[in-house]
């Protein structure tokens, strides 16, 4: 096992922890709990985000790392035109993931606090729309890793 390899291992386990648990918060999570009343249902994404993110900052840390350290061993410049799209869309992922955290999650953590469950409710589909749009981009960027796809 070399260095790149275990670099690889650590961005392939939070690639794996990122985009599968927005996979299945999107596509499994959220259809399922529309049977609930607003309150139970938004004080669950509360409960259920809560963890997840944290989750996320930690997948966010080890992609950073393990990616510039398998970039540093060649060098920026001469490194495939396929890493500088997975760079500038992951970069991109990790922005938008900031703009939930400091925006709607904010917002959704207060209404749920005051049982304001219209506000709870935007800020949620904010969310929602935000989360669909960095799934979309990591599949994107799972295709430009591994097919070698650059734009
Ligand atoms: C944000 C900064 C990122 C940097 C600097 C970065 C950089 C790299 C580098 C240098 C490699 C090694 C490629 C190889 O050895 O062939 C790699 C592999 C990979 N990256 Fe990233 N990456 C980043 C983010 C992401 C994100 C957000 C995803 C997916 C959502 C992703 C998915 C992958 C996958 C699936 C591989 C394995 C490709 C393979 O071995 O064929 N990366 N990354």
């Amino acid at each position: 096992m070399t260095f790149h390899h275990l670099m690889l291992f650590l961005h392939v386990l939070a690639v794996t922890a990122w985009v599968g648990g927005m996979a299945f918060a999107w596509g499994c999570l959220r259809p399922a709990v529309g049977v609930l009343a607003p309150a139970q249902r938004l004080a669950l994404w509360v409960a259920v985000l809560g963890r997840f993110f944290l989750l996320v900052w930690i997948a966010i840390a080890l992609l950073l790392l393990s990616g510039s350290a398998m970039l540093m061993e060649v060098g920026f410049a001469r490194a495939p035109a396929a890493w500088h799209a997975m760079t500038f869309t992951g970069l991109v992922m990790i922005a938008v993931f900031l703009s939930i955290w400091f925006g709607p999650w904010r917002s959704l953590r207060q209404a749920v606090h005051v049982e304001d469950w219209a506000r709870g409710a935007i800020a949620m589909n904010r969310i929602r729309q935000r989360v669909a749009f960095n799934l979309a981009l990591g599949v994107v960027t799972i295709a430009a890793a591994t097919l070698g796809l650059a734009f």
